[in-house]
């Protein structure tokens, strides 16, 4: 397997990554799980399953299905192992892994979240840092109050300053949903509160009915849509944050959403993304960084850049197609 090519080594919030792809929370095991599948050394990072205080059955089954050339529908419902397990169980391993891990963090209270982190961090502060970022997951769809904190900017600016405070060397990533109202300023919010930066989108709220027995397919009734009828929705939001938001303050965009070609990442980077998460590309092809990484490579080499930072945010404007 040859190596990384060079042009895609790249810094999220100042962590150096090997190439610009990551495996997004919850679609790649707890942990390490995917390691039975990749080369994890040949991806830039990984997120975990979001961890809760307590450990969490999730939902009922069904909790993830098709839903045809739009993706699928999932309503884990934050299934997970709890902090104590985790940190007993999963994390002693994430010294030795090959890529960097950011350790995504839910819960249902503001005190919640900054339990999960501060233990975190004190957990990495020990073990040779081994968990550089914490995401903060503020925006499942799936779970009762899943995404209170992702939808007003006094309660992201709460959440997010408090989890702040108990982070003194890890960096902190805010995951928003698609249907936060007035995304622009939720993300500023979370900027102004000390996030480094922002992973967008999450799921969008959505559902499937079986037509004979007239029953909702999910047990939870609804669920959140991700895959390719998330992208360009995804890519907006990715766009109107770069351009009111980020850019200005130098945070750093982690682009998230139907991401299944290199093209997909290419335009989430010329949005303004630093990088790149994938999530349903890796239940159609768990091999997808792979592709993803060498398409990148020769996309950056053929637009004569020497590094794939030098395209972040590089989109020109529209040129509208001359009227025969
Ligand atoms: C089965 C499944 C489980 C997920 N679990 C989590 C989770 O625990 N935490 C989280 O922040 N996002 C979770 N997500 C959302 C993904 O991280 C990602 O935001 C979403 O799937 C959109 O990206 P994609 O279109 O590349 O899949 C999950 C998604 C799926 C499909």
């Amino acid at each position: 397997m040859p190596a990384l090519d060079p042009t895609l080594a790249t810094s999220v919030a100042g962590i150096p990554l090997a190439a610009p792809v990551i495996l997004a929370a919850g679609t790649c095991g707890v942990l390490d799980e995917m390691a039975d599948v990749i080369d994890l050394s040949r991806v830039g990072a990984l997120v975990t399953k979001s961890i809760t205080p307590e450990s969490r059955e999730g939902n009922a089954t069904w909790r993830v299905i098709p839903a045809g050339s739009a993706g699928m529908l999932n309503a884990i419902g934050l299934a997970n192992p709890g902090l104590d397990a985790f940190l007993e169980h999963h994390a002693p391993r994430a010294k030795a892994m090959p890529c960097k891990v950011f350790v995504s963090v839910a819960g249902f209270s503001v005190e919640d979240y900054v339990k999960v982190a501060a233990n975190i961090e004190a957990f990495s502060l020990d073990n040779a840092a081994c968990f550089p970022a914490v995401e903060l997951n503020i925006s499942c769809p799936n779970v009762k109050t899943g995404t209170e904190f992702g939808h007003t900017p006094a309660l992201c600016r709460e959440v997010v300053s408090a989890v702040r405070t108990v982070l003194k060397s890890t960096r902190l990533f805010v995951k928003l949903g698609p249907m936060t109202p007035d995304f622009t300023t939720v993300a500023h919010a979370a900027l102004a509160a000390g996030a480094d930066g922002l992973t967008i989108c999450n799921t969008i709220p959505a559902m499937a009915i079986d037509v004979e027995s007239r029953r909702p397919i999910l047990a939870n009734t609804t669920g959140g849509l991700s895959g390719p009828g998330l992208h360009p929705v995804a890519l907006k939001l990715v766009h109107d944050v770069y351009q009111k938001v980020a850019r200005e303050r130098g945070a750093t965009i982690l682009g998230l959403g139907g991401v299944l070609t290199w093209e997909h990442a290419a335009e989430f980077i010329l949005a303004g993304a630093q990088a790149v998460q994938l999530g349903t590309g890796l239940f159609v092809n768990p091999r997808l960084p792979y592709a993803i990484s060498k398409g990148l490579a020769k996309w950056v080499r053929r637009q004569g850049s020497g590094s794939i930072a030098e395209l972040v945010g590089a989109m020109r404007p529209a040129e509208p197609v001359a009227a025969e």
